[in-house]
């Protein structure tokens, strides 16, 4: 044990995330999306399924909650929401450039004076406002595909029977989140992005781990923190009324999702070892990289005609795109917290989220409390009532 613990205390970035320098934007850059082919992407996800002959419904009361709280907030992506919004992205992209939007970057008043972009009007940055709302909308939809197959995975692998009931409704939760954001990029949007690199580097990783535990710290704290964080932005900052309740429907999922994960993993992680802990704080870690990465936008800039990393050293100049960006972060730090992640050993969790600058979220309100606040019922119903 003391010799794992020891090589583990060693591990450096470049094992963990393949880098030294986690600002290193030519290593960053250097990973691109792979197109297939045949439209396929194939990993292994090595698991073991597995039956359970303990059928006693609600032997863990809090996931039997969270699966009754599941069944009756079904909504149907093809009829509770309004399809027939007359959407003129252009429009809306021309209206983000008079607000000052200036696609991946969030500050207007930057200094671009030898950037190619010094020499961009009006056309440019309203293009590539709408190539970054494309951008965002397939990288959401890529990461609700990633949900799906690690949701049905966890149907298979976790071993208790309240767990596997409620992976289930969130499998059918999934399946509705990529067909609503296909359905909207197809008919409401002008483009796909294949998925971004770093996001499929994350989402490989997870699917291919054979520990059920590690599905869900992939998935529901740390995917899934950051997309309920990221729908709560474009929620707030879109005039578009179809992807506002688009984003509020999935969002009601997607909270309960969370907590599904911080529910089921604080049971295990009570009976781990140190270094089985740290492992887990590794991942979290490699994972938070693998997301703020994957923020660049590295294939909007592309598209753009900008090389990606001439376009990260100015967005690192922006504070407001490098306050906005920790943001999102805030729905996994306290959650992480919760899981007793960022202080268990030697707080090396800690540690490396404060070097990422997102450790004070830590006090955020966790997905627990929040879900628990949730009224009943389906956001449909909610919304037909008026209490959405
Ligand atoms: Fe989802
Ligand atoms: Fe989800």
């Amino acid at each position: 044990m003391a010799l794992t613990e020891d090589h583990q205390d060693m591990r450096s970035n470049a094992e963990l995330i393949g880098r030294d320098d986690v600002n290193d934007f030519e290593e960053i850059f250097h990973l691109v999306g792979a197109i297939e082919e045949d439209g396929m992407h194939v990993v292994e996800d090595n698991c073991a399924a597995m039956f359970t002959w303990d059928y006693e419904k609600g032997a863990r009361p809090k996931l039997d909650k969270l699966y009754e709280k599941a069944k009756k907030s079904q909504w149907n992506g093809s009829t509770d929401l309004a399809w027939d919004t007359n959407v003129d992205q252009e429009k809306i992209a021309h209206q983000a450039y008079l607000d000052g939007a200036t696609g991946p970057l969030a500050n207007p008043d930057l200094d671009l004076s030898g950037t190619p972009m010094a020499t961009w009007g009006e056309t440019e940055w309203v293009e590539i406002n709408m190539q970054y709302q494309n951008w965002m909308l397939s990288q959401f939809m890529h990461g609700e595909q990633g949900a799906l197959l690690c949701t049905a995975k966890i149907v298979e692998t976790v071993p208790w029977i309240d767990a596997k009931y409620y992976a289930a409704t969130q499998v059918m939760d999934e399946a509705r989140h990529v067909e609503v954001f296909s359905r909207y990029l197809d008919t409401k949007l002008s483009g796909h992005y294949q998925m971004n690199g770093h996001l499929g580097l994350l989402l490989d990783d997870i699917v291919a781990d054979s520990r059920w535990d590690m599905t869900y710290l992939g998935m529901q704290i740390m995917v899934e923190g950051l997309a309920l964080a990221a729908f709560g932005f474009m929620a707030q900052t879109t005039p578009e009324p179809l992807l506002q309740q688009l984003l509020r429907y999935v969002m009601a999922d997607e909270a309960r999702h969370v907590a599904f994960g911080v529910l089921s993993l604080q049971e295990i992680y009570s009976d781990m070892t140190h270094a089985e802990i740290r492992e887990r704080q590794e991942f979290a870690f490699e994972a938070a990289i693998r997301m703020r990465d994957r923020m660049q936008g590295q294939e909007v800039w592309d598209r753009m005609g900008v090389s990606p990393a001439a376009a990260a050293k100015i967005a690192e100049q922006d504070v407001t795109r490098v306050d906005f960006q920790s943001l999102l972060f805030g729905k996994i730090v306290p959650n992480c917290r919760k899981l007793g992640l960022l202080d268990a050993g030697d707080g090396w969790l800690r540690e490396k989220f404060t070097e990422m600058g997102i450790i004070q979220f830590e006090h955020f309100e966790d997905t627990e409390a929040e879900v628990q606040a949730q009224a009943e019922g389906s956001p449909a119903e909610r919304d037909a009532a008026g209490i959405l």
